[in-house]
């Protein structure tokens, strides 16, 4: 189904929905309770998928049943939302994985340090997002590009932005313009096609 890296794994939303009651049985405890309390279905969809994903990537990584894994979220101010993994509850800073969703797919990648992992479909986006999401220098590169070129061309820019925001740990609480391309960190890309779209992908590491 992809090109991607062999330590990210890969998920079909809806897939794990309609099973979701095994995978639910396969969440740690403290994942339950985050699940049962959420009160959007696209949201619990998203959680789910995302969970499995996460699980089947740490499996790959250290073979260990997925009812042992929870995939937390850091409660720290700057870093809120980050996904932290523990192993029979013990935190393991060690274990670094980063989590992404589009359309009906949801991926999670290993990192062994710092990771960032973003996907996105290609599709068309208003001019107007491009001036609020990007930079002069990133405005500069797309200038002379029409069409499907173009779209191509401002998913990749935007999902290593996602990518870079999820490596720093800080989200859109940066401002856009601060994600840029870190000078210590290492960037990988990449596109396989999903159900007839092309989804972009972008990893930062280090
Ligand atoms: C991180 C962020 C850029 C991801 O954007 P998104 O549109 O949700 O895109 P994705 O589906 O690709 O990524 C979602 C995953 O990002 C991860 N994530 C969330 N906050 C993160 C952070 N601070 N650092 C790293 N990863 C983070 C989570 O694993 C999340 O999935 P999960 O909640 O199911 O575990 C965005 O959620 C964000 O900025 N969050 C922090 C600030 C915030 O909550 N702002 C409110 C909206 S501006």
């Amino acid at each position: 189904m992809s090109t991607l890296p062999a330590d990210v794994a890969l998920v079909s939303i809806a897939e794990v929905w309609a099973h979701r009651e095994t995978f639910i049985a396969a969440l740690s405890e403290r994942e339950r309770a985050i699940e049962a309390a959420i009160r959007i279905e696209k949201r619990r969809r998203d959680f789910l998928a995302g969970r499995i994903a996460a699980k089947r990537a740490i499996q790959r990584s250290i073979g260990c049943p997925f009812a042992r894994i929870s995939i937390l979220a850091s409660s720290d101010r700057v870093t809120h939302g980050r996904p932290e993994v523990a192993i029979d509850g013990v935190l393991r800073p060690d274990l670094t994985i980063s989590i992404s969703h589009s359309g009906d797919l949801a991926a999670a990648s290993m990192g062994g340090g710092r990771v960032g992992f973003d996907l996105e479909t290609v599709e068309r986006r208003d001019r107007s997002f491009e001036a609020i999401a990007f930079t002069e220098r990133e405005l500069a590169s797309l200038r002379s590009l029409e069409g499907r070129t173009r779209d191509v061309a401002v998913t990749r820019l935007w999902c290593k932005k996602e990518a870079i925001a999820k490596w720093k740990g800080v989200g859109f609480r940066a401002a856009f313009s601060e994600l840029v391309d870190p000078d210590r960190a290492r960037i990988e890309e990449g596109a396989f096609h999903f159900r007839g779209s092309e989804v972009r992908w972008a990893r930062v590491l280090g």
